[in-house]
């Protein structure tokens, strides 16, 4: 097989090589042209010379930009200045032709207007870096939880169940949207529909992998979810990938601890195999210049850990003005998230036991009644990027707050279950990758981190 630019660069292939790739930039002079080539496979391109006359010459030195090339020849340690091997071409050949379209020319091309050509973004230095750490952190993550004796499981992504009891789902159906059938009160009878009832895409796998831990022990998911909450802000997305364990036997610190140890672990990763990548990327405008100094300092670091009646304290000590009120028994909001985080601490943080009337069904109930046995993972410039908590695991509590919430006791039997037979204390957790993503490459907005986001009003590509 043909080495890639990274493996020649790495392991210092001097010697006959082939390599193909697109063409960055070409400078034709009158006996020999320089062209610069990408392959995607790493950060650094690689400079080819190709003398007048080679086979393949004239194709290959009026090559636009964007065109993809293959070129046979000898890598050579680098006479130049700015590059250290090159490849000298005894052949070429244009594979690819491109034109004067091509959208990314060299000349400052924007954010946005690279976002609405995602299709051809992963060509440039910058996605191409965000790409290849994102791809880095998914290994990280199998890695991690692998070593740590978590399997991996994979829950479904049709489901008939709105875990979070939030709303905002996508509903899944066949039903023809024109002519649907109806009960005797006039509703969609969804009893006519594909699955016999009414279904939408998921929000969160944890419900099926509390069923996986309380036999395997301790698992995780890692897959995508869906949520239709309309928010334009530049760190919710419609379609995003959550990662989420669920372990037996462990109580709240402990899976706020493995979720501490686990972004640590990601960042280390990058730092070490993303070096290039984190590099360039804090070279860029688009990112603050502290970045490799700000992830060695949380990889290095402890995360602070304080309850949420704590966090409303400090907030309303703080003498800070936000726009929304800060009071106890309110959400935090994203405002108040990062003033904790950026400002007071200026480091990750761990919020622990929220009110319970702020948080999902399934949270373990405090003594006090009041609050729960939540954690939220809070990060500077992001905000929010784990939200998990330790299960109730008593079958009354959980009946009781489920009628609380007038939920349907009959749609979960399943999930009771786990508590009627054998329940055992148990925690989990979820980060939303693409903000983890966000987090470690610097970028600033959640749609530059996936290769193609679903917004609200917006599924191209
Ligand atoms: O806090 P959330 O809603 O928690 C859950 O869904 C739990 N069932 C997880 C668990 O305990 N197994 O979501 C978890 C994380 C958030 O902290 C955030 O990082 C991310 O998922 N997230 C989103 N990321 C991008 N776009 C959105 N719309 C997101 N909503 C949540
Ligand atoms: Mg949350």
């Amino acid at each position: 097989m043909m080495n890639s630019i990274k493996q020649i660069i790495d392991n210092k292939l001097l010697g006959p090589q082939t390599i193909c790739g697109w063409v960055r930039s070409v400078r034709k002079k009158k006996k020999f042209s320089f062209v610069v080539v990408n392959d995607g496979s790493c950060q650094d391109n690689l400079q080819v010379i190709l003398d007048l006359g080679i086979p393949g010459y004239e194709e290959v030195s009026s090559a636009l930009i964007g065109s993809s090339i293959q070129v046979s020849g000898e890598l050579v340690e680098s006479q130049g200045k700015g590059q250290n091997l090159e490849l000298i071409g005894k052949e070429c050949k244009l594979l690819g032709e491109s034109d004067e379209t091509y959208p990314l020319q060299k000349k400052g091309t924007s954010l946005e207007f690279i976002r609405e050509n995602a299709h051809l973004r992963s060509r440039t230095n910058l996605f191409g870096a965000i790409f290849r750490v994102r791809n880095e952190l998914a290994k990280a993550t199998h890695d991690f939880f692998y070593n740590s004796g978590f399997y991996y499981v994979n829950t479904p992504i049709i489901t008939a169940i709105d875990a979070e009891g939030a709303g905002e789902m996508f509903n899944v159906s066949t039903l023809n949207p024109l002519s649907t059938p109806k009960t005797e009160s006039g509703e969609v009878d969804f009893s006519k529909d594909y699955f016999g009832k009414s279904t939408s895409l998921t929000v969160s796998g944890q419900l099926n992998a509390e069923c996986m831990a309380l036999g395997l022990g301790k698992v995780y998911t890692f897959g995508p979810t869906f949520r239709s909450e309309k928010s334009f802000t530049s760190r919710h997305l419609s379609e995003f990938w959550m990662v989420e364990p669920e372990a037996a036997f462990m109580d709240l610190d402990q899976i706020a601890d493995l979720g501490a140890d686990y972004i640590k672990y990601l960042i280390s990763r990058a730092l070490i195999n993303c070096s290039k990548e984190l590099a360039f990327l804090q070279s860029r405008e688009e990112v603050d210049n502290d970045l490799l100094v700000r992830l060695n300092g949380v990889a290095n670091g402890d995360f602070q850990k304080i309850t949420y009646t704590q966090a409303v304290n400090i907030l309303l000590e703080s003498g800070e003005k936000f726009e929304f009120p800060v009071e106890w028994g309110s959400e935090l909001q994203t405002e108040h998230e990062r003033f904790l985080t950026e400002v007071h601490f200026k480091a990750p943080l761990i919020v622990t036991d929220y009110p319970k009337d702020c948080k999902a069904f399934y949270m373990k109930l405090n003594d006090d009644g009041k609050t729960v046995r939540a954690m939220d993972i809070l990060v500077p410039g992001v905000g929010e990027i784990v939200g998990g908590s330790q299960r109730e695991e008593s079958l009354i509590k959980l009946k009781d707050r489920m009628s609380e919430m007038d939920m349907d006791k009959n749609q979960l039997k399943w999930y009771l279950d786990l508590r009627k037979y054998g329940s055992v204390v148990h925690s989990g957790f979820g980060l939303g990758f693409e903000r983890a993503v966000m987090y470690i490459t610097g970028m600033k907005n959640i749609r530059d981190v996936i290769p193609f986001p679903r917004a609200t009003g917006s599924a191209e590509f």
